[in-house]
């Protein structure tokens, strides 16, 4: 059985979970199950970043200890991720011991196998607090932090241990560079690339004023025992998840995926495989750079007033048509945009009158001419269709040409188009009504059978529950969490005794 280790990244214990949090875990979480419908040993690591600046800032805003807030927002974090069905198989925290433990071996094994890499120096800068790092001019325009133009840049003015960055500019020009699958989409390894091609600087390690956080394993010269820089404490949680430097971690490490947004792309497409090769340890084999959920084309900002309110945005139609509606609507490999039409129109046409209106007039076809037990019947077109739709599905779920969800779900929805279109086609209501074409009302029920069971697992990963539900409405054996993709071509529905249930997505009202 192959292992598949993949990662989103931990969300800064701030605020509360907000959309974009959201769309991340659920793109993850839909690999991550895709992968298990493969029959690999998946392991879904998410958490939360809970040291920092803005951490502690968040805290003294609130009148609270940063411990206090970081363990209340890691529970209200974990009870989201239940509600929106996030099949996480660990949440690391950055302030577990274990955590804090790894990233000091982790930095102790850079000392050790490149002593020069981290030196002391004087350094002059403006700190973004909503980015927890350094700005150079080229991200600051009038005078703020591009992507965080509510908040004041900070000047700061320390003597900080320095991680020499510079030192890998071409080792990652190697690593970034086709045909080398290490980041992509394309257009994130492009933007990386020009980056490069502008020249590194070496990036602080440790910062003096913070308090809240990992202390940097040594001390400055002159004996000051600074704290690690929070990106520094941040991004090893991939590794420390897995009990480093402790026990087997190398059984799972290297990680197979980071999942990671945009505008976080370069600390784990730079920063991060450089601190790796400067402790020799293995980099990840992957990092996909999705992109932003807009609202009326603006980044969410409590601030700016730009809001979505991610309770509500369950609440309209289930955590299940919100997860399905976030990654058909906005391409996972580019930004795009929320809008309650649009999750409106997408909820009517796709789930509640295409693919729910074919399961429910289906089953209660089985129900009505053949007593609910499917009947055996000959492969058709659909089937042949569908199975050629699948190898489209596989492309874009395996990382082949990319995590392409949404393209995904279109190849799912062209079967349920197909499906409703051989119903109306095959009239099974007329071919009942004439003993004679029994045979054809056999062959078109079971077709359909077998197209729905083959859809339930192939939307598992987006929509689990109203998979299962479709599963055990078809009397289909087992669960559909158990099903494998390599038994879909063959799969064979005869005898199952389907049992109509609710309607899986009810029409709005009105
Ligand atoms: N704590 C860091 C990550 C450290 S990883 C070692 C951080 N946290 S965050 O809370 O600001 O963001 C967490 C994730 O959510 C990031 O991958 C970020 O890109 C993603 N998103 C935040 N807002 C988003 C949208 N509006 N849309 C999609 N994803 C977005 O960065």
């Amino acid at each position: 059985m192959s292992t598949y280790f993949l990662t989103t990244a931990i969300d800064y214990a701030n605020g509360e979970p907000h959309v974009g949090h959201a769309y991340e875990k659920i793109g993850a979480d839909a690999i991550a199950r895709y992968r298990r419908l493969r029959g690999d040993d998946v392991h879904l690591l998410i958490g939360m970043d809970e040291h920092g600046q803005k951490v502690e800032q968040t805290a003294s805003q609130q009148g609270v200890s940063a411990q206090a807030l970081v363990d209340s927002l890691a529970a209200t974090f974990c009870a989201m991720w239940s509600r929106l069905d996030i099949s996480y198989d660990q949440f690391i925290r950055t302030t577990d011991q274990m955590h804090r433990d790894g990233v000091k071996a982790l930095i102790e094994r850079i000392f050790e196998h490149n002593p020069d890499d981290f030196y002391e120096k004087a350094y002059e800068g403006l700190y973004c607090v909503g980015c927890e790092s350094f700005k150079q001019d080229a991200e600051i325009v009038d005078g703020k932090c591009v992507l965080h133009p509510t908040r004041t840049l900070e000047r700061v003015q320390e003597r900080n241990w320095f991680f020499r960055l510079s030192r890998y500019e071409d080792f990652l020009k190697r690593l970034l560079t086709k045909p080398s699958p290490f980041l992509q989409p394309e257009s994130r390894r492009n933007e990386m690339l020009a980056l490069l091609d502008r020249g590194l600087e070496d990036v602080s390690a440790s910062r003096s004023r913070l308090q809240w956080g990992i202390p940097f394993p040594r001390p400055l010269s002159s004996g000051e025992v600074q704290t690690t820089y929070v990106w520094f404490d941040a991004l090893p949680n991939y590794l420390t998840a897995t009990g480093f430097p402790e026990g087997d971690w190398a059984t799972r490490w290297p990680a197979d995926l980071h999942v990671v947004g945009k505008d976080i792309t370069r600390f784990h497409s730079i920063i991060w495989p450089a601190m790796l090769e400067a402790a020799q340890i293995p980099l990840p084999q992957r990092v996909w750079g999705h992109g932003f959920v807009l609202l009326g084309g603006e980044r969410f900002s409590k601030s700016a007033g730009v809001r979505l309110d991610l309770d509500e945005a369950i609440g309209k139609y289930g955590a299940n048509a919100f997860r399905y509606f976030l990654l058909r609507e906005i391409p996972f490999d580019a930004d795009g945009s929320f809008s309650w039409e649009r999750f409106a129109e997408r909820y009517n046409a796709d789930l509640a009158n295409a693919w729910g209106n074919l399961a429910s007039r289906a089953i209660s076809m089985v129900e009505r001419y053949f007593d609910g037990i499917v009947p055996a019947g000959e492969r058709t077109r659909v089937d042949e269709a569908d199975v050629a739709g699948l190898v489209e599905y596989h492309g874009a779920m395996d990382g082949s040409r990319g995590f392409l969800l949404h393209e995904a779900l279109k190849v799912v929805w062209q079967s349920v188009a197909l499906g409703n279109e051989y119903v109306d086609r095959q009239s099974p209501w007329k071919l009942a009504k004439d003993p004679a074409l029994r045979g054809e009302l056999a062959t078109t029920l079971a077709s359909l059978m077998r197209q729905l069971a083959r859809q339930a697992v192939c939307i598992a990963p987006f929509m689990p529950t109203k998979a299962a539900e479709l599963w055990s409405q078809l009397g289909a054996p087992g669960t559909v969490g158990e099903q494998r993709f390599a038994a879909l071509a063959d799969l064979d529905a005869t005898g199952w005794a389907v049992k109509k249930g609710e309607p899986l997505f009810p029409k709005e009202r009105g």
